[in-house]
């Protein structure tokens, strides 16, 4: 067989079934645009609504190289030769084109002539009575009867998830040979050892299973086919893992020189070694296509393989960051054709780097916590770590679960599980309550069935507000119906129309509102908001009066000035997107966004705060723009077009290739289906209200602009003028008056802590309790409403009392509770480390702490742990006086 690099037959796969008559697509993103599904995880993922009926193909057949992510088996990526999180699947597929006898004798052509692999070492598996696949395998293959092997739904029978796509299948093994086997009897296609490989999956899909597990046969017969390029290459370079590729040997390479070590020569070091080269693939691809770390969703995912990295690293002795290394070498492996993964580098750079960082920093904290949960575990002889401190662990500290349940292993502790999950139902059960659920639509998968009778919504509004359409869906509560009417007051519905000027909430962008109106039962109906349901564009309504029935003609009336504002704020963050990148650096990119008619919300990548100058510079730069009123030109084209005009494109993948472009001529050029102004000068006046942080590298604006700024500017001044005015004094003068009463309040403040201090420390030793710990007195003392600086001042006086001794004073409010731990000179001689009791004791009461031997302060809000944390303190102290 011919060497070839994992780049070369990724480039044979697709040549092959261009010259079958497959249109090649790029790769689709990582993100899937169905909301099934948090990753793509097959080829066929980004095809879904071609196989269900809904959208008719662009092309009858197809061919990609796709970027997939499954985590379902993520325990085993590292242990094994071939589990990873990110791979590539080598994949053909057909819509009513071609079927089994095609699929086969192709699959068969490519792996034997172009491949050159050796005919007489595959064996087939076929769906128990799959008569046709069998008959094909041997006309079109000549593979003899004893190599076709027949196998149940477990193993033979493809589902895409618990819904959609599936169908029978067919497998191709590959033997390795003898000295890859387990040497089991029973060992063949199928067992789990490395001598079959199974090496592509040929999926024959014709049904759509349903929520209640019933199929339902799919209008054509459609090939759904699957190949790793990991193991094709494997075996095409002879080596015994995926690992041993050209795919991945740099990145092994870079961390083995960085730990010292071979690769091969122990399998503990190999497992993490391995573990690295696969989580940085995922990481750097998921970040390229615009998954930011978050603490749910896909976001999710990637921070736990991300920390499960560095924790891996941590384990060959890495110390400080190193992810950002296998960059540059992650991009020379996959630039061709990965090309996001270069034009994101800065981008995943800053992102890995402050998140890494960021669980560096929490990695220490937590396994403070960890130590301290544990001492207090072996005081009490217990061997069940806590499941809420696990959650708190990954609540706060970002400890994955594994990561919690390795640490608890390696101290032959066991987690209480049970209890983790517990917790952390009655935090997502806290978080339902305060949030407001969105309303779920009316009816569920009716609209998947109303869009493949009718076809999609035209949508007419991008040049006018009001247009005619006509009904052809009403949807209740109960589904579908043919006619709704208002008798005892308003009734709610969605109508979907035929065209309509009414934009469906998209890209960021809110639905529009105004009105339907029939002539003939003189129904009014009020939109309360527009939403898309795959192509349909569905109109929330009040049916305010009259009767509406399918069939009838409605006017549609977008509700014109409230349009307006929403449309100066899509362009208006259009501005600020290029001005952030401008002012900030080319690393910002668009996190998320929210434009309405009030306010519009822009989520960036930028790892700081940003400075009065710069937020001053962004809305001059946005301001200026808008005065010079720029037209703007918004054209449709070709997506290779709009990429060689380097606009800015967001990760919302679609389908076809037809993008439409917004350009602010000389400025901005973003891909974007939304409403804008026809001029920047409709925009009238651009103000930030707002910067924060939303996370590791992640900040966010909020802005107004038109009216809304004439809004902001008349209360400012009021308010302004309402303060001078309480404050008796004029708006220049604020500020001064100001900072003297508070200066005044502080004096009188400090004055009376003083007064009641003198009261106080008059007895200082009946304030605390005492207890001999080996030698060292501990003074523990509550109290309550006092300062840092009044509890110092108490705990110099206990000092003087005693030595060698340590201090504890606990000052408690309702929800909180301060710390303050001091120790003389002959207790830190003897060993005793203020700042490490205060950091464990506020870590027991779900807070921080810390500072120098002698004298450190923290926290918590869990009041309740006090005595936990006082006993925690105790044992502490102990080891560290037995120690010193
Ligand atoms: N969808 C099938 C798989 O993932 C074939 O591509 O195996």
């Amino acid at each position: 067989m011919q060497h070839r690099t994992g780049a070369e037959l990724r480039e044979l796969f697709i040549r092959f079934w261009q010259e079958k008559g497959s249109h090649h697509y790029p790769s689709f993103s990582l993100i899937p645009d169905d909301p099934s599904l948090l990753f793509t995880i097959a080829g066929m993922v980004p095809f879904k609504p071609y196989y269900l009926g809904i959208r008719q193909p662009e092309h009858p057949q197809a061919v990609t190289s796709q970027k997939c992510v499954r985590t379902n088996d993520i325990e085993n990526v590292g242990r094994t030769a071939r589990h990873h999180t990110f791979f590539e699947m080598l994949g053909n597929f057909a819509w009513g084109e071609y079927f089994k006898k095609e699929a086969i004798a192709w699959a068969w052509e490519f792996l034997t002539e172009w491949v050159g692999m050796e005919p007489d070492k595959f064996y087939a598996t076929i769906y128990t009575d799959d008569e046709e696949a069998r008959e094909s395998w041997v006309r079109e293959a000549g593979l003899p009867e004893e190599r076709i092997l027949r196998f149940g739904q477990d193993n033979n029978y493809w589902f895409m998830g618990e819904t959609g796509p599936c169908g029978p299948c067919s497998e191709l093994y590959y033997d390795r040979g003898a000295s890859y086997g387990c040497s089991s009897p029973a060992c063949g296609p199928g067992c789990d050892c490395d001598r079959y490989m199974e090496i592509w999956n040929l999926v024959f899909t014709q049904f759509d299973r349903q929520k209640d597990g019933s199929l339902t046969p799919l209008p054509r017969k459609n090939i759904d086919t699957g190949m790793g390029l990991e193991r094709l290459t494997s075996i095409v370079q002879g080596v015994d893992t995926d690992y041993e590729t050209d795919l991945f040997r740099p990145l092994i390479d870079h961390t083995c020189r960085r730990a010292g070590i071979t690769y091969g020569s122990d399998a503990k070091t190999d497992m993490p070694v391995r573990v690295i080269a696969d989580h940085i693939r995922s990481v750097a691809f998921m970040l390229a296509d615009g998954v930011l770390p978050a603490n749910d969703g896909p976001g999710y995912v990637l921070r736990r393989l991300l920390r499960r990295a560095v924790r891996y690293g941590r384990l060959l002795g890495f110390e400080g960051p190193f992810l950002c290394e296998y960059l540059p070498i992650l991009i020379d492996i996959m630039k061709d054709p990965y090309r996001e993964l270069c034009e994101q580098r800065l981008t995943i750079e800053q992102i890995i780097g402050v998140e890494e960082e960021r669980f560096q920093r929490t990695l220490q904290q937590g396994t403070e916590l960890f130590e301290a949960e544990t001492a207090n575990l072996a005081r009490t002889k217990t061997a069940v770590f806590p499941g809420e401190a696990a959650f708190i662990l990954y609540d706060t500290y970002g400890f994955p679960m594994e990561l919690t349940l390795e640490m608890a292993a390696e101290q032959g502790l066991t987690v209480d599980q049970e209890g983790f999950r517990k917790a952390m139902e009655e935090q997502r059960e806290r978080a339902r309550a305060s949030s407001k659920q969105k309303k779920s639509s009316l009816a569920g998968d009716v609209y998947t069935e109303l869009e493949s009778e009718q076809g999609p919504t035209r949508f007419s509004g991008y040049t006018t507000c009001t247009d005619t359409g006509q009904v052809k869906a009403l949807l209740t509560a109960d589904g579908p119906v043919q006619r709704v009417e208002a008798l005892d007051g308003p009734v709610e519905l969605e109508v979907i129309l035929d065209v309509t000027p009414f934009y469906a909430e998209r890209g960021g962008e809110v639905g529009d509102q105004g009105e339907l109106h029939s002539g003939t039962d003189t129904a009014v109906m009020e939109v309360t908001n527009t939403v898309p349901h795959g192509g349909l564009i569905v109109h929330k309504v009040l049916l305010q009066k009259g009767a509406v029935s399918l069939g009838d003609r409605v006017q549609a009336i977008v509700n014109d000035g409230r349009r307006c504002a929403i449309r100066r704020n899509h362009t208006a963050t259009h501005l600020l997107h290029e001005a952030l990148g401008r002012v900030l650096g080319g690393h910002v990119r668009q996190a998320g966004s929210l434009v309405t008619d009030q306010f519009l919300r822009f989520d960036f990548t930028h790892h700081e705060a940003m400075t009065p100058e710069q937020l001053r510079g962004t809305e001059r730069l946005v301001n200026q723009r808008i005065l010079a009123n720029q037209p703007l030109s918004i054209r449709e084209c070709d997506r290779e077009e709009a990429r060689e005009m380097g606009a800015k494109a967001l990760f919302d993948e679609k389908y076809g290739s037809t993008v439409r472009v917004v350009s602010i001529p000389d400025f901005s050029t973003e891909l974007c289906g939304g409403l804008h102004v026809s001029a920047t000068g409709e925009i009238g006046c651009f103000k930030i209200l707002r910067e924060e942080s939303i996370g590791s590298g992640t900040r966010r604006i909020l802005a107004v602009t038109g009216l809304n700024t004439l809004k902001l500017l008349q209360r400012s001044y009021d308010l302004m003028f309402q303060v001078a005015g309480i404050l008796a004094t004029d708006e220049e003068n604020l500020p001064t008056r100001a900072q003297e009463l508070l200066d005044e309040l502080h004096r009188v403040k400090r004055q009376a802590q003083e007064t009641a201090l003198r009261e106080f420390t008059k007895n200082v030793e009946s304030l605390f309790t005492h207890k001999d710990v080996d030698g060292v007195t501990l003074q523990t003392g509550r109290f309550s409403g006092l300062e840092p600086d009044a509890l110092r001042e108490i705990g110099d006086r206990a000092k003087a009392k005693a030595s060698p001794t340590v201090v504890v004073m606990a000052d408690v409010t309702e929800d909180n509770c301060r710390l303050v731990v001091m120790a003389d000179d002959a207790a830190v001689e003897r060993g005793a480390k203020a700042g490490d009791l205060v950091r464990a004791a506020a870590s027991l009461m779900g807070g921080k702490g810390g500072g120098r031997a002698n004298t450190a302060q923290g926290g918590g809000g869990d009041v309740a742990r006090l005595d936990d944390a006082i006993a925690a303190i105790e044992t502490l102290l102990a080891s560290q006086v037995n120690q010193g």
